[in-house]
């Protein structure tokens, strides 16, 4: 592993903990070239998310996650926004841990549908919007989030450029 291959910052977390707010506002605060890997899926398979997930299914769209995760292998101190699951594959989280360091963002169920009850962007949560379903698919993933990550940040009841400064600051005390 090469000094410059070290030292992305990947930001994972639950769906409408903010990964893709925050991460860029780190871009424009740090000057890290920013990428959001759901962005990355649709731009390649020139389609949305919703119709990968309606015309594939999941497997195939975490395939293309995957895929779109490991193109970023060349680029170094970027910052990158991944999808709420790609964690659950072993080889994405170990992929992360050698290209750089993982920032977890949380939020309790409630601020999760707070946040995302409007939008029909993420199939899973697409006719399962309560905070029953949330809590249980969160709890289902926590350990998984838990052990990825090497900083965790709440984000609930935080405006997005405290959450900034927040990892901004813990990335300094964590080089
Ligand atoms: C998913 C989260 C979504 C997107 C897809 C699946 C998940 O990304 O990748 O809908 O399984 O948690 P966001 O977390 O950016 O909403």
């Amino acid at each position: 592993m090469s000094d410059t291959s070290c030292n992305t910052i990947y930001l994972i977390g639950f769906m409408g903990t903010g990964k893709s707010s925050v991460s860029k506002l780190l871009g424009k605060m740090t000057g890290r070239k920013e990428y959001d890997l759901d962005l990355m899926i649709e731009e390649d398979a020139k389609k949305s998310i919703a119709d990968i997930f309606r015309e594939e299914g999941e497997e195939s769209f975490r395939d293309q996650e995957t895929k779109v995760l490991y193109q970023t292998k060349e680029i170094s101190n970027a910052i990158i926004s991944c999808g709420g699951g790609t964690v659950l594959r072993k080889e994405n989280v170990q992929f992360m841990k050698e290209h750089g360091k993982i920032l977890l963002l949380t939020a309790t169920a409630q601020t999760v549908l707070d946040r995302v009850k409007n939008s029909n962007d993420r199939p899973i949560l697409n006719g399962n919007m309560n905070v029953e379903y949330i809590e249980n698919l969160m709890e289902k993933r926590r350990m998984i989030y838990q052990q990825s990550a090497d900083i965790t940040i709440k984000t609930d009841n935080k405006a997005l450029v405290e959450i900034a400064n927040e990892v901004v600051s813990l990335l300094e005390k964590n080089k």
